[in-house]
């Protein structure tokens, strides 16, 4: 059977936008998850942008890149040699590097955003891949906005680009803007107007303006694509990338249809979808395909009692087809250090040593304040230890005053390089009060772009995870905290984007470069 090659974005176009940005750390945990995944191919970033992203590309390719049956690990340059060049650097580690180059080729972006002629992009486009493949055998090219370009021209540069070279030549519906048959139309006469398009694989990669990434690139498919680029929870510049789970559970749950595979692992899709939205902090509506909280969720009475009586009247696909088996008890205060490690190994999570060490007080800790203890909440101890920001800052102590008729106070201190700092005030509620007295600690004055708290698991005990967005100034970060109490899990949230905010100052990321 045929087989289509999942090229995972998660990391580059899915962290690029507003609140999904990640640490090294916290794409290093992602991309384990996604070689657990079994993808084909992991972009773990866009190393020209920033330092940061640099670093953390690097550290993927070195960490990720070399395990045995490791993923291809690909970087995004513009055509610029010097872009190239740095993209080089970072995935070199890996043992199969890809390098991504692409330009614009639409006229909108030619004359408004480049200020070049088509005959410069070409050139351009061609050299950069000759550049390319002077480091790497495995080069990837996109003519950005290609749903808007002009047919033509467009072939013109894709055939150019393979004859210097490119072995994937990546169709974006930059704005996504395209629909599903026209789409699929577009593709098939690529195919045959594009010289050497038998010598490259032709990919796709969707975006999901108008709600039709997944039917576009599965349209594609039908057309000879053999390559999409997607990721997980469907996360990525505005409205999002084509989502990985549903795509891969349409072409395994309809491969009547499609009569194509690929090698991801469903049984792993759950954990990827949670574990980006605890890394994130922004979890995923309840009706989302595949990984909402009510995909499996059968509410109708005449529902259920087609499914007591066979699965099959409303069930397309089993929840352990992706790995879905939550709200499990698991463990108890009684458990032992053995049991941790063996569950957390069954849940993708390999420790040993210091790191279960700590996991292991954490979750005595956690298993003395609640009775239960379930994956989510495992989760939620393991990914907060593995990503958590260098602590410049740690919550020492904390006292809140609050109330109908009281004016809401707070008292926190924080230990800093082995000094404590106290401060206490007021605010219009507990958690405000005791952001004010961290803001006074730290001298800084943050303002609350976006603050979210839910409950990991069910039952009144249940850890609270709050996620918190905050502008020092203008620099916006993000930051998490968990507790069975929600106001020091505000303040832990709080703090983290603090704790980020520092390791931060001086690796500022240049916006500009964005695709
Ligand atoms: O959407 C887009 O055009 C991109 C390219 C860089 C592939 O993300
Ligand atoms: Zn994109």
């Amino acid at each position: 059977m045929d087989r289509v090659i999942i090229f995972d974005t998660t990391l580059r176009d899915g962290e690029q936008s507003p609140g999904f940005s990640m640490n090294t750390m916290e794409k290093l945990e992602m991309a384990r998850q996604l070689a657990r995944l079994n993808v084909d191919a992991i972009e773990a970033g866009f190393p020209i942008s920033s330092d940061e992203d640099f670093e953390a590309t690097r550290e993927v390719a070195r960490q990720v890149g070399t395990l045995d049956g490791a993923p291809i690990i690909c970087g995004l340059s513009r055509v610029g040699l010097g872009d190239i060049d740095r993209c080089w650097e970072a995935v070199k580690y890996a043992k199969r590097p890809r390098i991504h180059t692409f330009v614009a080729t639409s006229d909108i972006h030619l004359k408004y955003k480049l200020r070049k002629s088509r005959a410069e992009v070409l050139k351009a486009s061609v050299e950069a891949v000759r550049h390319a493949r002077g480091y790497c055998e495995d080069v990837e090219f996109s003519p950005e906005d290609a749903s808007r370009s002009d047919f033509d021209y467009m072939c013109d540069v894709l055939s150019a680009v393979i004859d210097a070279g490119a072995g994937t030549i990546n169709i974006p519906d930059t704005v996504g803007y395209a629909i599903p048959q026209e789409w699929a139309e577009r593709i098939a006469r690529i195919r045959e107007r594009v010289h050497g398009s038998d010598r490259a694989v032709l990919s796709v990669h969707c975006h999901n303006d108008l709600g039709l990434a997944v039917s576009n690139s599965l349209t594609a498919i039908l057309s000879g694509a053999r390559q999409v680029e997607c990721t997980i929870n469907g996360i990525g510049e505005r409205a999002g990338n084509a989502s990985l789970e549903e795509l891969v559970m349409a072409l395994r749950t309809r491969k009547d249809f499609f009569a194509v595979e690929t090698q991801v692992k469903s049984q792993e899709l759950f954990r990827a979808s949670r574990l980006l939205s605890h890394i994130t902090g922004v979890h995923v509506q309840p009706n989302k395909a595949i990984v909402g909280e009510n995909a499996f969720a059968h509410e109708a009475g005449i529902h259920q009692d087609g499914v007591l009586k066979e699965k099959l009247t409303y069930e397309i696909m089993k929840p352990e087809d992706i790995g879905r088996a939550s709200n499990k008890l698991v463990l108890g205060k009684h458990s032992g250090r053995h049991a941790l490690a063996a569950r957390l190994k069954d849940l993708g999570f390999d420790l040993a040593g210091g790191d279960l060490d700590r996991a292991f007080r954490k979750f005595k800790d956690l298993a003395d304040r609640k009775k239960e203890v379930y994956d989510e909440d495992l989760i939620a101890i393991v990914t907060d230890e593995a990503t958590q920001v260098p602590e410049t800052y740690e919550l020492d102590y904390l006292h809140v005053l609050s109330g109908t008729g009281i004016v809401p106070s707070a008292t926190v201190r924080l230990r800093k390089e082995g000094q404590t700092y106290q401060e206490s005030s007021v605010g219009d509620g507990p958690v405000d009060a005791a952001l004010n007295a961290i803001d006074a600690i730290a001298g800084l004055k943050g303002r609350l772009q976006d603050y979210a708290i839910r409950a990991a698991t069910s039952g009144k005990d249940a850890i609270g995870e709050v996620s918190v967005k905050v502008d020092f100034d203008g620099t916006v970060v993000s930051g998490k905290g968990a507790s069975t109490d929600v106001i020091e899990a505000s303040a832990r949230a709080y703090l983290s984007a603090v704790n980020r905010l520092v390791q931060r100052a001086g690796s500022e990321r240049v916006k500009e470069v964005g695709p």
